[in-house]
């Protein structure tokens, strides 16, 4: 088919090129934002008197129309169209006659994509904040249940000192919520409207860019035409912010699945959130938490691809900005469903508190108490340290806990120890004890807690 730049050729354009060139196949997705600027644009060039009432009007229905149609699946897009920009105007053409020629008017597709892809990157970036609150709201319930549900917390993956499993929640909890945090700095800072940028240089017409800006829900049109068309800044940022997202997401599987292990056996993943093996009959395998993990790459690599994209070009607009959607409709997709699944994986998981409990009796994770009773005692603390090392080897080679040592044998160790040394140790002091803001005791895990909830409260 005759493209609509047709009339400065001597010749069509050859099949190949037009399906390598064609975006429609994967920009189709933009419709509604290609509606809605165009709705503003007609709106403005009528209300400035560059189109009459009468074309705005039929134009506004048109348009309206069309959106009805493509969103029942009574209008095909296909290559028969370049992208969707053209596609909108050539049906409304179709449809109003002359008046849909008019819309064009002041205006290029490289504004227009530009307005298209951020409407639709706000709009997505809403929904993806949405899903963040949604998982923090669970966390926080699941966090209100296992304040005293004592675990091993490590470092090395070596147990190292005792915590809750609410605290372990909550730090994922603190972590989505700055994902949350970030994305709103992300809404503010793209907040400007490249619309009337034109093809870069702005348009003789005398178009009311604020009236277009504020009838898209921005704050202000962008100051340089050159600028309006070829920045992607603000994809960038989306995409690094879900990169970061994917990443804490990432790291939370990692652990759900070493937790699911039977080495570890602390949770168990409800029957409906986990898959079978078609060999082994006894197999129940974390896969969701091995997918967001994996797909973790892949936006990464969505990152990386706009990055490398946007390095070299010159301004304002090249074909080469048209690779901007793929990649990011792939990582608002793949983010979305992993957000999706998440949270009701984490609902009906199943606590094993009695093995985490087991686990941390394990592996002397009371041993910088031990210490720091010591220390509390007269003990200069690297001395103490040295002591409870001591100690520590002792009771490997017993293979016992230090809870179990008696008090003689202790005290060849150290005369400072007395009978209230093992509830100094005890696992539930432990945790009760520290009460440093941030800790894991239940007081300051209560205290977050509640400060998240106060901000969750306030947010849409
Ligand atoms: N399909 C193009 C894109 O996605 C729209 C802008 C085309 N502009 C142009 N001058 N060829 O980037």
């Amino acid at each position: 088919m005759a493209k609509m730049w047709q009339s400065r050729f001597q010749k069509e354009e050859d099949e190949l090129v037009n399906q390598f060139n064609a975006s429609i196949l994967f920009d189709q997705r933009l419709f509604h934002e290609d509606i809605q600027g165009s709705r503003a644009h007609a709106n403005m060039l009528a209300k400035q008197g560059i189109i009459t009432k009468e074309d705005n009007a039929l134009i506004q229905k048109g348009l309206q129309d069309i959106e009805w149609e493509i969103e029942a699946g009574k209008i095909h897009l296909d290559l028969r169209y370049e992208d969707i920009h053209m596609a909108v105007e050539e049906i409304l053409t179709e449809k109003i006659g002359d008046a849909g020629k008019r819309l064009h008017t002041a205006r290029s597709r490289n504004d227009q994509v530009a307005v298209d892809l951020k409407l639709y990157a706000r709009k997505e970036m809403k929904e993806i904040r949405s899903l963040v609150i949604a998982l923090l709201k669970t966390i926080s319930s699941l966090a209100k249940n296992h304040l005293n549900t004592i675990m091993p917390g490590y470092t090395h993956l070596q147990r190292a000192q005792p915590i809750t499993f609410a605290h372990w929640l909550m730090a994922y909890g603190a972590m989505l919520q700055r994902d949350a945090v970030r994305i709103d700095h992300l809404l503010e800072d793209m907040d400007t409207c490249p619309l009337g940028s034109g093809a870069l240089a702005g348009t003789t017409y005398p178009i009311d860019r604020v009236q277009t800006a504020i009838a898209l829900g921005f704050e202000g049109p962008m100051l340089n035409s050159l600028d309006g068309v070829s920045d992607r800044d603000y994809l960038l940022e989306a995409l690094s912010d879900l990169s970061i997202l994917m990443m804490h997401l990432s790291r939370f599987s990692e652990e759900i699945v070493a937790y699911c292990s039977w080495e570890f056996k602390f949770i168990e993943l409800d029957d409906a959130y986990a898959t079978g093996s078609s060999i082994m009959p006894q197999k129940k395998n974390p896969d969701i938490c091995e997918l967001v993990r994996g797909k973790t790459g892949r936006v990464y690599g969505d990152l990386m691809q706009m990055l490398t994209t946007m390095k070299g070009l010159p301004l304002a607009y090249n074909k080469d900005m048209q690779e901007d959607k793929e990649s990011f409709f792939d990582a608002v997709d793949t983010v979305k469903i992993a957000l999706e699944v998440f949270r009701p994986m984490l609902e009906t998981m199943t606590v094993l508190a009695k093995n985490m409990e087991r686990a941390a009796k394990k592996g002397f994770i009371n041993a910088t108490d031990m210490a720091d009773y010591l220390t509390k005692k007269g003990m200069p603390f690297r001395d103490a340290y040295k002591v409870t090392g001591k100690a520590v080897a002792y009771a490997i080679e017993k293979d016992a806990g230090l809870n179990d040592l008696s008090l003689e044998e202790l005290k060849d160790f150290s005369d400072l120890f007395e009978e209230d040394v093992y509830q100094a140790i005890d696992l539930l002091t432990c945790v009760n004890a520290r009460q440093s803001l941030g800790g894991p005791s239940p007081k300051a895990v209560t205290e977050h807690i509640e400060e998240m909830d106060a901000w969750l409260e306030e947010q849409e």
